[in-house]
């Protein structure tokens, strides 16, 4: 059934039906497209727009098919345009001429809006929550890792000692400002534009705060042509998620450096890893690759849809019902990896002797030997050269700061003592570092408890 079939002699061309139907991807929100029709009628009969006897047989009618579709009694067929159209005419199909009433006062345009948006908040809240369950691991194995000495990088050269808490930390503080991102969308998007009709809203004397209170909106949007056209929320969305699976691909990409074979910092569960058809020996980590992958497509939902965007002048075009499968994807994309990853990260193994062994040798408290000089009255500068002959002497011998003898020290500065070596050792390192965002101990036990009371909320 067509909804707009009366000025047209001629069938639709087959071709332009599949071409213009939405149907196939529109069905995601079939329960919001009911949610949005029963506050609709409700509001109607309220305001004597629609009998009490209408109202009770069409909501009675969509709860019907609500529960239908639920259950696959009902199957959704591609006859029909759009999921808008489908509830439509099963409803009059049901309850006959009531159903004709439904879409009064109302557009698809109004109506694709407010199914869109209803879809999209419940997402939003679903993919917050996520990122809430992958903080509370990220949490644990800080809680675990205060004291668990690693290298921290910089230009994927090993920098200065760390913890595995610090670096856990680093994303937590990611993921927590991803999830502020979200509630900004929602309170920026929960404002209700059914009510706007077509463009210019309707002349029935509807009460939109009243609809858009039944919604759980704030209240209604204040400019139909903008509520009709607006797919900023989305954009916003996309942006988020791209950040989100940006910050996903970072981490994915440090576990594939620490899971190789030149690295074993961790090891990844067999559970989360997969094999070669052809080298027995490997052990993949196609999970954290995957995940890599599917940041680039999250990026391609938002190009597309800032791109589908530019060029429309007000109010609604047909162009907008290009959103849906971008922005469908996207939220499946980024809840699939989010969940894959916590998955991944919960049952990762820590390779503490590795990750210390490898803080130790790579000259990570050269910048601790140069403060102790700075301490016992050497400029910086001159500290720094000092420290660098160290190390030069150090990479010919083979050896560590720690390893050599006290007669080695001297002979490159008469300023170092036996006390050189507690000053250079890895936990001395951390445990000084102590000013707030600091690896050292006292600093993440105040940000450990920061974290706790964030996720008590
Ligand atoms: N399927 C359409 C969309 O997603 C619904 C709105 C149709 N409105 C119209 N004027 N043709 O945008």
């Amino acid at each position: 059934m067509k909804l707009w079939g009366g000025r047209f002699t001629k069938e639709t061309n087959q071709l332009v039906h599949n071409f213009n139907a939405s149907l196939s991807f529109d069905q995601k929100f079939f329960k919001e497209d009911i949610e949005g029709s029963i506050a609709h009628v409700t509001m109607l009969a309220k305001q004597g727009i629609l009998s009490e006897e209408d109202k009770t047989a069409i909501i009675q009618g969509l709860q019907g098919i609500c529960e239908d579709i639920e259950s696959g009694k009902l199957m959704i067929d591609e006859e029909h345009e759009d999921i808008h159209s489908f509830v439509e005419a099963h409803l009059i199909e049901r309850i006959g001429f009531a159903g004709k009433r439904l879409h009064t006062g109302r557009s698809r345009n109004d109506q694709v809006a407010l199914d869109m948006k209803l879809y999209t908040r419940k997402e939003v809240l679903e993919m917050d929550s996520l990122l809430k369950d992958l903080l509370q691991s990220l949490l644990k194995i800080m809680k675990e890792n205060t004291d668990t000495i690693m290298p921290g990088f910089t230009h994927l050269q090993k920098a200065q000692p760390i913890t595995l808490a610090h670096h856990m930390g680093a994303y937590f503080e990611m993921f927590k400002r991803d999830r502020s991102r979200l509630h900004d969308i929602y309170e920026r998007m929960n404002y209700c534009p059914l009510g706007s009709g077509a463009l210019a809203g309707t002349t029935y004397p509807l009460d939109r705060e009243y609809t858009a209170s039944l919604l759980d909106f704030y209240g209604p949007t204040l400019n139909s042509m903008d509520s009709v056209s607006d797919r900023d929320y989305l954009i916003e969305f996309c942006s988020a998620m791209s950040i989100i699976m940006m910050h996903l691909s970072r981490f994915c990409e440090e576990i594939i450096i620490w899971n190789t074979n030149e690295y074993q910092f961790i090891e990844i569960d067999d559970s989360y890893s997969t094999g070669s058809s052809i080298m027995p020996q490997k052990k993949n980590p196609d999970i954290a690759e995957l995940v890599r992958g599917k940041t680039g497509r999250v990026y391609g939902s938002l190009t597309s849809l800032l791109t589908t965007m530019k060029g429309l002048s007000l109010a609604y075009n047909k162009d907008m019902q290009e959103d849906k499968e971008f922005v469908f994807d996207a939220i499946d994309t980024t809840k699939g990896c989010i969940v894959l990853f916590r998955g991944m990260l919960d049952t990762l193994t820590f390779r503490k002797d590795k990750m210390r062994a490898s803080a130790e040798g790579g000259f990570t408290n050269a910048t601790d030997a140069a403060d102790y000089l700075v301490n016992h009255g050497v400029p910086f500068r001159d500290a720094h050269g000092i420290v660098g002959q160290l190390v030069l002497y150090c990479i010919d011998k083979g050896i560590s700061l720690g390893e050599m003898s006290i007669e080695e020290y001297k002979a490159i500065s008469p300023v170092f003592e036996e006390d050189i070596y507690d000053a250079i050792s890895m936990e001395t390192c951390v445990d000084k570092r102590n000013t707030i965002g600091a690896p050292g101990p006292e600093a993440m036990k105040k940000v450990i408890a920061i974290y706790e009371e964030y996720l008590a909320d």
